[in-house]
């Protein structure tokens, strides 16, 4: 038997029922704030994760499903034998997408992506979308990274993200833009009725800091790097920011003994980082300072959050984000500072008191047809759904019992029996299947009675 693949899973009704009314709420509160929906592709050249996202990052070193992608000519030659030559690829030549599509006959890297940022940010410069003021986009949809499968960790799951971008003449530096998203967020969070988030803030500071930063970090981890995990004794080298990353236990006393980029904020940032609370503050979402959030992908600076969430356990982080000023620069576009964040769905799921049962919309009447009675009940069926009813066909082959038996079983409010005698006075029984009540109604009243 063939399953789903490990960290891949199905989602069942009537679970997608809440799925669906997270997408929705979702949707109405990024309205309120101006942001449009931008749908990217689902796959990207691999040069595009690794430059944002950056080479050292655990995405993209260890967890991207990357492929070489046959050449042109070669997929025209294909009818014998092909599935040899697409061989699949994986490691540094891979991921530095140094295999260029433009040369004929050559495979082009390719990678399922594993964040969305990058994708808006390449959509953005390749559109041009300033000129044309979109500057607010939100975007749901499946991401793919290679980790390790747990409760609230998956290979295949789900984003709701949202970036705000523009040149900085149109405010997109302006800390008030990094409260606004930071307030639209506790507001959705508010609405979907999840209260017992915690918002932590940070400041990454820029790329001046951040080489002094690392600087220091070299030198702190110089003495003590011995001690750690190969993947710290790496990145001590590459790019000491990622060893905050190390989720090793016995690493963690010496991470903690680490300088902090909060006492390496040149005088603009710290200034930034100020406005951004004065504002939370003002308009009252609150949120602690953690001076240890770096955050998993090289494009941050300046604000960094998260929002975690107690009932998620060891995968809390409901949410992350922050901004990224250079990003567009680093992909060959103009000056546009940008700040942003995805939600992990899956996450933001598990934390809803609602339950699928709640939120589902369950039939408003079974229409039971009689022998012969299939092609009225149709029409019957027609009619109420114009009304917005919810509606679930019988089958005229069904004993009067089996109709019943079934409409219970699918939680409908009313049976509307459809016989030769009904049909020819026009006028139906109709039963509320809670309280047992039947009546009369005539066909142009049903409607209104069953609503
Ligand atoms: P991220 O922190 O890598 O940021 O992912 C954001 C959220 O996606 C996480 O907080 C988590 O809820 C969810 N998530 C990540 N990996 C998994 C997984 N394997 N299974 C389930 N959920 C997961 C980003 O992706 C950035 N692009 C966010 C951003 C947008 N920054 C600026 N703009």
């Amino acid at each position: 038997m063939i399953k789903a693949v490990r960290g891949t899973r199905d989602l069942l009704p009537p679970d997608t029922a809440l799925w669906n009314f997270v997408e929705a709420a979702v949707r109405d509160v990024f309205r309120a704030y101006n942001f449009q929906e931008i749908r990217t592709p689902i796959f990207e050249e691999t040069a595009l994760f690794s430059r944002s996202v950056g080479e050292e990052t655990d995405i993209v070193a260890k967890e991207m499903y990357t492929w070489e992608d046959r050449g042109r000519d070669r997929g025209a030659l294909s009818s014998s034998g092909s599935q040899s030559r697409s061989k699949s690829v994986s490691g540094a030549d891979s991921r530095s997408g140094s295999h260029s599509g433009s040369e004929e006959g050559r495979g082009q890297s390719l990678t399922l992506r594993p964040e969305n940022t990058a994708g808006v940010v390449r959509a953005y410069i390749e559109h041009k979308l300033w000129d044309r003021g979109l500057n607010k986009l939100y975007y749901i949809g499946p991401q793919f990274r290679r980790e390790r499968p747990q409760k609230g960790r998956y290979r295949q799951f789900y984003q709701i993200g949202a970036e705000a971008i523009g040149p900085a003449s149109a405010g997109s530096e302006s800390p008030a833009r990094d409260a606004e998203v930071l307030e639209m967020l506790a507001t959705l969070l508010d609405r979907l009725g999840i209260s017992d988030w915690n918002l932590e803030l940070n400041s990454v500071g820029c790329a001046n800091d951040r080489a002094k930063f690392n600087e220091a970090l070299r030198r702190a981890l110089e003495p003590v790097v011995g001690k750690m995990c190969a993947d710290c004794q790496r990145r001590a080298v590459t790019n000491p920011l990622r060893v905050f990353d190390c989720k090793v236990p016995d690493d963690q006393p010496i991470i903690e003994t680490l300088p902090r980029i909060s006492q390496f904020l040149d005088e603009p940032c710290r200034t930034h980082f100020e406005a951004v609370q004065a504002i939370l503050t003002k308009v009252g979402v609150r949120f602690s300072l953690n001076d240890r959030l770096v955050r998993g992908l090289d494009y941050y600076t300046r604000t960094a959050f998260e929002f975690t969430h107690g009932a998620l356990g060891a995968q809390n982080a409901i949410l992350g984000g922050g901004r990224y000023d250079g990003l567009s620069e680093a992909l060959g576009g103009p000056a546009a500072p940008g700040i942003g964040f995805a939600i992990g769905e899956d996450r933001l799921v598990m934390s809803l008191k609602q339950t699928a049962e709640g939120v589902l919309r369950k039939p408003d009447v079974y229409v039971a047809p009689m022998a012969g009675m299939n092609g009225e009940a149709a029409r019957l069926g027609r009619e109420l759904r114009q009304h917005d009813l919810v509606v679930e066909l019988g089958d005229e082959s069904f004993r009067l019992k089996k109709s019943f038996e079934a409409a219970t079983r699918a939680g409908a409010k009313y049976i509307l029996i459809v016989g030769d005698n009904e049909v020819k006075a026009d006028t139906f029984s109709l039963k509320n299947l809670a309280t047992g009540e039947q009546v009369q109604v005539a066909r142009g009243a049903l409607a209104e009675k069953i609503r």
